[in-house]
């Protein structure tokens, strides 16, 4: 039996399968378009990794006829940038990528999926002032839609064919490495690009308050809900805050400041994205993933500067 991780030479994913290996987990199989063993460096001969497009139905159920997962970690998509850009390419990797999984787990008989989800579902007509389970999922980005018709399809076939399924709404995700552009993406490239000793420009107001998590933090989120008992999972797709409180863009350049002297970080708002970003702008009350399965956050923002720091310095080859 093993466990398939899709999307797994990416950020998030690669972290998941580190933390997997720690905790003694074997036979990793990486589904991936990007083959790429830059994330996963050190562990590369410890997983099998495959090329293969989740667009693309044969490929996923050859992958899943051949490894027969007990598992599937379903990470791989494409983000907010680019799926607001190519939304047809969106709507191939993320919607249909994720009907392919679904349908593969059902025909090869894999009893759980976990689903990466994320903040973006939300967006318009927020009539509260937090974020939490029970909140109107009206996304403002492409991106957002895929992933709510994800989360349902998922329901649904939970429902319908008793598929263990669990997703989590991720904020931003702060790490270092991360290349794929995201309208928060400040809240790493801050961070690392004045590690490298470049000037940065954080495309946000100061005061901007924007919910995000750090990586190690979302790989331990998604194994931790993996672990729980399947009697306690009532609500199924569950909203995760991060760092607690939220940092300002601000508080982010503060830290970083402290940490790095000579960092020099100004703001100039895209005013695009600051109205798309002042939508999710809300505290996230994650209350429910803290009662049914335990969750809560390991790193706030000081704990988020230090490790990233201390990361890009141990392992410099594998967020270059
Ligand atoms: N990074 C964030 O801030 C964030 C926030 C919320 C949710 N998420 C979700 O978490 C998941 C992982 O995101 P990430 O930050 O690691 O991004 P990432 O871009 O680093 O990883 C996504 C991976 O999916 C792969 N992929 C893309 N299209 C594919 C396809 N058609 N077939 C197979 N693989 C494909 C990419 O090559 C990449 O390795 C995504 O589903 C994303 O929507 C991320």
């Amino acid at each position: 039996m093993s466990t398939l991780i899709t999307g797994g030479t990416g950020f998030i994913g690669a972290q998941i399968v580190h933390l997997l290996l720690e905790k003694g987990e074997k036979d990793l199989v990486v589904f991936d378009i990007n083959p790429s063993t830059k994330l996963l460096n050190d562990v590369a001969d410890q997983v099998e990794i495959i090329r293969g497009d989740l667009g693309n139905f044969s490929h996923v159920l050859n992958i899943v006829k051949k490894h027969r997962p007990n598992v599937i970690y379903h990470l791989g998509g494409m983000l907010s940038v680019p799926s607001d850009a190519d939304h047809a390419a969106s709507f191939r990797a993320n919607a249909m990528g994720t009907f392919h999984v679904l349908e593969a787990a059902k025909l090869f008989e894999v009893p759980q999926v976990f689903f990466s989800s994320t903040l973006a579902t939300y967006g318009l007509d927020i009539r509260e002032d937090v974020i939490d389970d029970y909140t109107l999922q009206r996304p403002m980005l492409f991106y957002g839609c895929t992933k709510v018709f994800c989360e349902h399809m998922g329901l649904f076939y939970k429902r319908k064919y008793g598929l263990d399924f669990r997703g989590l709404r991720y904020p931003s995700i702060v790490g270092p490495g991360v290349k794929t552009p995201g309208i928060v993406q400040y809240t790493s490239w801050a961070i690392e690009e004045c590690a490298k000793g470049n000037p940065f420009t954080i495309w946000v107001k100061p005061e901007t308050k924007c919910a995000a998590m750090y990586f190690k933090d979302a790989a331990l989120a998604i194994v931790k809900l993996s672990e729980a008992p399947l009697a306690n999972i009532k609500m199924v797709n569950y909203v995760v805050g991060g760092a607690t409180p939220i940092a300002s863009a601000q508080d982010l350049a503060d830290v970083v400041k402290d940490r790095i002297p000579a960092a020099q970080i100004d703001f100039k708002p895209d005013p695009e994205i600051q109205k798309v970003v002042d939508k999710l702008a809300l505290p996230v009350d994650d209350s429910i993933a803290r009662k049914e399965w335990n969750w809560n956050s390991e790193y706030d923002q000081e704990r988020i500067v230090d490790d990233f720091l201390e990361e890009l310095r141990v392992n410099p080859e594998r967020y270059a």
